[in-house]
Order: C-alpha cells, then sequence, then structure tokens
C-alpha cells in the first residue's frame, strides 16, 4: 500500500517527504483553509510549491458544485504541475465532469465516496482512484473500514483499474486495517505518519543500546 500525505501544510510535506515513503499529496478545501488558503491564484501557488517537494500525484480538489464549473477547473488545474488528480465529489454532476475530463485523459481522484456503488459509478465515469472516507462514516456509528473491503472485493471480482484510496484516516489502526483489506493508498495525515514510527520498545531499544555502549567506550 502506498501512502499519500493528507495536508496542505508546506512544512508537513517538506518534513514528510523526508521519510522517503510518501508517494503523493491529497488537498482540499479545508485542508487549503487551514492553512489560509482562500482563492484559486493562492491554491494554485500551494499545489505548484508541493509538487516541487513530492514526485507523484497532488490530488486538487474542484470547488464548483456543477459539473460544467467542475469541468472547466478540472481542465485548469490539469495544466498547474505536471502529476496532477483532479479531486472531483461522488454527486450527479461530479459523475458527468468525471467522465467529460477521463476522456481527455485527465485522472481523477473521486472523493467524498460512501458506498460501493458510487465506486462502482466512478469506476465507469473513469475515475483513477475513489477515496472511501473511512473516519467519516465511523463519525456516524458505521464500520468504515469495511467499505474499503467491500470495493476491494468488487473491484478485484470485476478486474476494475480504479485504485482504491482510503481516506479520512483518524489514526494509525486505520492505516493497518486499510493496507489489510488491500487498499492500494492511504492517505495519512503528517501526525498519524509519525505516530506510524513510534513503537514504546523501539524507544527503550535505542536508549538501551546507546547505554550500553558507553559503559564499555567511557570505562
Ligand atoms: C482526502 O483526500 C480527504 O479529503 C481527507 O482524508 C478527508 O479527511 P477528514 O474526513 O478528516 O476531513
Amino acid at each position: 500500500m502506498k501512502l499519500f500525505l493528507d495536508t496542505a501544510n508546506i512544512q508537513e510535506i517538506r518534513d514528510g517527504a523526508r521519510l522517503g515513503v510518501i508517494s503523493g499529496v491529497t488537498t482540499n478545501p479545508s485542508l487549503a483553509s487551514a492553512e489560509g488558503i482562500g482563492n484559486s491564484e493562492s491554491y494554485k501557488t500551494a499545489v505548484c510549491e508541493i509538487s516541487d517537494i513530492v514526485d507523484g500525484p497532488i490530488s486538487v480538489e474542484v470547488i464548483s458544485l456543477d459539473a460544467e464549473g467542475m469541468i472547466a477547473e478540472g481542465r485548469d488545474i490539469a495544466n498547474w504541475i505536471p502529476n496532477p488528480w483532479v479531486k472531483i465529489p461522488s454527486t450527479i454532476d461530479g459523475f458527468k465532469a468525471i467522465s467529460v475530463l477521463s476522456k481527455e485523459g485527465i485522472q481523477i481522484n473521486q472523493t467524498l465516496c460512501f458506498s460501493v456503488n458510487q465506486a462502482i459509478l466512478g469506476a465507469q465515469a473513469g475515475s483513477t482512484a475513489v477515496s472511501p472516507f473511512i473516519g467519516r462514516l465511523d463519525d456516524i456509528g458505521l464500520q468504515g473500514i469495511d467499505l474499503i473491503k467491500d470495493i476491494v472485493t468488487v473491484y478485484k471480482e470485476h478486474s476494475i483499474e480504479t485504485k482504491v484510496l482510503a481516506a479520512s484516516i483518524r489514526h494509525t489502526l486505520h492505516c493497518t486495517l486499510a493496507a489489510q483489506a488491500g487498499a492500494h493508498i492511504a492517505t495519512v495525515p503528517y501526525k498519524i505518519l509519525t505516530q506510524m514510527v513510534e513503537h514504546p520498545l523501539t524507544t527503550s531499544g535505542v536508549a538501551r543500546f546507546k547505554a550500553d555502549w558507553e559503559k564499555i567506550a567511557n570505562a
């Protein structure tokens, strides 16, 4: 399973990229807004900077709600950087836009996916990746991870090539479970990426090796 960073924070992206484990970045209007980005020009500037740091797909979300607006935004975003994935929501207008843009060769990250049926529709419309939001399903008392398992099963059964991108990841167990469920990609907030590194036995083991070495070195 590949890992993407789920943030629009440039410092987090720089720090995450240094680990050498990040294959892409996902952004959305909420993440952009958290960084003080509130218009298309500043979003573009940030996305270009992200693209200079990470050599992989950078997901950029459309703001329009109607198909024509999404198509126009998608065409524009497609020219911002070398490897954009245009994020389009799983709505009627979204599917219209996905089917037009995908036929033009534009890569699509179909976002806000909450059902297998939406994932089936997206695959037919030409989505490059579908993003089931597991944390938001957990928030309403469902098992978000089950949606990943179900989409992976259906896509395998029908040899569908659309990637399953586990999104709305809230804790490290979500990453493990998404990998076990067969997700191709998980997009993780920077804090969770660093928590994936942590284990108390690694911390204590490193300290003990150093202390034992210094006993002789300082004897
Ligand atoms: C990523 O593509 C999604 O937009 C993001 O993971 C959503 O996360 P949230 O549910 O924590 O806002």
